[in-house]
């Protein structure tokens, strides 16, 4: 019989815990498609005396992943502890020095030292594999460093933040605010113990850069990626783009343009009898758009014990059949360096606001538009509230340069009632 492949795990909450069910319940399956069987030599988390829903008898414990990683009997260390330093960094250091691979599910450690570990994996002949670190159950990684190994990818978009997928649906559907949608979601343990995680487009970001980085095989700076999250929703917003026959989705899209690389999260118009206008609840969803193979469409939970353990487990065998693919799909001293280019693509907006009922108000946005070389595609005033008048304007296909200078002459046409929203309208 071939030799098992000896995992050490480190982190037993919701997606460690997972990994161990499906080790133990799976053992036959997996020894199968691995062609050798998969163990777990010992583990490591906080506490040691804690129910996590499965046995862990059978396996050594370490108070220190970093131990963990270094023991003779683990080949592949498995961290599952999350943060972007700390110990998370420390034990996939040492496992790397000692020889072994690691897969991780750790989307803020890879957006932020990705490269650099890679490197530190693939000098000493090592792996190191993130599949559940995007987008939870939905092979993308796979897909784009693998599937489509033989397009250049045009544009890479998607809804990566199954929070914030559940908060804008709910608000939709059940009419209510962002505030009040917001403590639902806390309140069923949806969100991060740092709730901006999620809604600020920070956990949606780290997953998009790395995505970036496969597709357009560079180093992405993670503090250049335009982050904006989903606070200033509102349900005004989801309403009146509903009327206009739009969804509002936390959006990425990364694509290559000729002034550098565009990686923006940030909420967006789409079409609502699009896939990913239908999307609902906490569902992810990651397009692909390949040169050759054209658009692919991947869907499924982006997150829980299940899904996200599917993930890991992928690479775990992967790894045990002795597939070796390089972090990002190319070795990581080959990874390119990239400039930022914001919102290089120009698109149609969406602008909401607040006019003030005077004769003439709409001619001079419409001139401060046009004085920035926006044209208007469509137009809605809605009824009178008290001395202001709600209105909404798409422009035609602008630049974002264009759209801010107009943003930034509006309040001086002394019409404008409240501060404008502005959203990008994307085409899928
Ligand atoms: N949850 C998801 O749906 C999901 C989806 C995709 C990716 N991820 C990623 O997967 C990773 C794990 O997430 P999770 O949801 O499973 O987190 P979690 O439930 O909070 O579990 C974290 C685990 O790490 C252990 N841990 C934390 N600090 C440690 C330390 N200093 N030394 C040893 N162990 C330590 C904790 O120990 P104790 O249990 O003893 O406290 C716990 O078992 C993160 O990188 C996360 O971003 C999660």
């Amino acid at each position: 019989m071939a030799d098992p492949l000896r995992l050490g795990i480190a982190g037993l909450g919701t997606v460690g815990a997972g990994v161990v069910k499906i080790v133990r319940r799976k053992a036959k399956l997996i020894e199968a498609r691995a062609g050798r069987p998969v163990t777990i030599s010992a583990v490591s988390a906080r506490t040691r005396d804690k129910d996590r829903g499965v046995s862990l008898s059978g396996y050594d414990w370490e108070d220190d992943p970093v131990a963990l990683a270094r023991r003779d009997d683990v080949d592949l260390l498995v961290e599952l502890m999350g943060g972007s330093d700390g110990p998370a960094k420390a034990a996939t250091e040492a496992a790397l020095e000692a020889g072994k691979d690691v897969v991780t599910a750790n989307k803020a450690m890879l957006a932020l030292h990705g490269p650099d570990l890679a490197r530190a994996a693939e000098s000493r002949g090592r792996v190191l594999r993130f599949e559940a670190a995007v987008a939870g159950a939905i092979p993308v990684v796979k897909a784009l460093t693998e599937g489509l190994a033989g397009n250049e990818i045009d544009r890479v978009l998607g809804v990566m933040n199954g929070t914030c997928n559940y908060i804008l649906t709910r608000m939709e559907s059940a009419g209510l605010s962002y505030e009040t949608v917001f403590d639902e979601a806390n309140q069923l343990g949806f969100l991060e113990a740092d709730p901006t995680l999620d809604v600020g487009g920070i956990d949606a970001g780290h997953k998009l850069a790395l995505l970036a980085a496969i597709a357009y095989g560079v180093r992405v700076p993670f503090d250049e990626v335009e982050l904006e999250g989903i606070e200033r929703v509102s349900i005004d917003d989801i309403r009146r783009a509903r009327d206009l026959g739009f969804r509002i989705k936390l959006l990425g899209v990364a694509r290559m343009t000729g002034r550098g690389l565009e990686a923006r999260m940030s909420p967006c118009l789409v079409r609502a009898d699009t896939p990913l206008g239908q999307l609902e609840g906490p569902t992810n969803m990651c397009v692909l758009e390949g040169d050759e193979s054209g658009q692919i469409v991947l869907r499924g939970a982006g997150a829980g014990e299940g899904p996200t353990a599917s993930a890991v487990m992928s690479d775990v065998i992967d790894i045990a059949r002795g597939t070796r693919v390089s972090t990002f799909g190319v070795p990581a001293d080959q990874l390119g360096t990239v400039s930022m280019a914001r919102s290089a693509t120009p698109a149609p907006y969406y602008l909401r606001m607040e006019l003030m009922d005077k004769p003439g108000a709409l001619a001079r946005i419409a001139t401060v538009l046009g004085e920035a070389g926006i044209s208007i595609d469509r137009m809605r005033q809605y009824g009178h509230e008290a001395d202001t008048a709600p209105v909404l304007i798409v422009t035609h296909r602008c630049a974002r340069d264009a759209l801010d200078r107009a943003l930034a002459a509006m309040p001086e046409t002394g019409v404008l009632a409240t501060e404008p929203v502005a959203l990008r309208i994307e085409t899928v």
